[in-house]
């Protein structure tokens, strides 16, 4: 299988996450996770993932249209670095695929906890080795992208969805397991209250 550059998801070099899987069960009652939402964010990845150029179309317009998103993205001149925009688009198509598909068990956990540094100072720009003015993602920002990253979904769902899928269903398991993994990669932010 192809892999996008950086893309480390069950790599050895990877450190395990410190997030137990006790710790994960409990995050996942917190969201309302169950065993229907399993099977609702299966369906939803047989139907995403196809369109998922078009999708991160959406998500790379609004990023695009809100400078102080696009400034995350600059290079050392302050303007957008589109090699570096590049290669994140080709993660962020693999990650809807884990989203759906990979099982959240400890591979998945460390590369939560990669994801979560390669958004804060300790590891972003590292993966693509740019000069960025951007030194991280502010967690206010993190946090409020779960709204536009589900809300956009729903379109998507219904373009493919047959009439025995319940489109509902299916935008509830996408909002939780994004809620899911936007806690975890919060954890870097703050390690002793998180
Ligand atoms: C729900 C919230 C978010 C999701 C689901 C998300 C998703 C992702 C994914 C999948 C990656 C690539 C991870 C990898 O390397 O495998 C990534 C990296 C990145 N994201 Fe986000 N993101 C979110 C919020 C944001 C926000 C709000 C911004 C901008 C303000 C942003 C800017 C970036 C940047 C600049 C990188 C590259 C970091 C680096 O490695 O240097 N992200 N994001």
């Amino acid at each position: 299988m192809t892999t996008p550059a950086g893309y480390t998801y069950g790599h050895t070099s990877l450190a395990p996450s410190p997030v137990t899987l006790a710790d994960l069960d409990a995050l996942k009652q917190s969201v309302l996770w169950s065993s229907a939402d399993e099977a609702a964010i299966r369906r939803a990845g047989e139907i995403l993932i196809p369109q998922t150029e078009a999708i991160l179309d959406v998500w790379y317009g609004f990023v695009g249209a809100h400078p102080h998103l696009v400034a995350t993205f600059a290079g050392e001149d302050g303007t957008p670095d589109l090699e570096y925009l590049g290669a994140v688009r080709r993660r962020f198509a693999q990650w809807i695929d884990d989203l759906c598909n990979r099982p959240y068990d400890e591979d998945w956990l460390a590369y939560q906890e990669e994801i979560g540094r390669r958004h804060h100072p300790r590891g972003k720009n590292e993966t693509d080795r740019v000069e960025s003015t951007s030194t991280h993602i502010p967690l206010r920002d993190l946090i409020g992208f779960i709204s536009p990253i589900t809300l956009t979904i729903r379109p998507f769902l219904q373009n493919g969805a047959s009439d025995a899928d319940d489109v509902g269903e299916m935008l509830d398991a996408w909002l939780k397991a994004v809620t899911l993994t936007v806690s975890l990669w919060a954890r870097p932010y703050n390690e002793e209250l998180w």
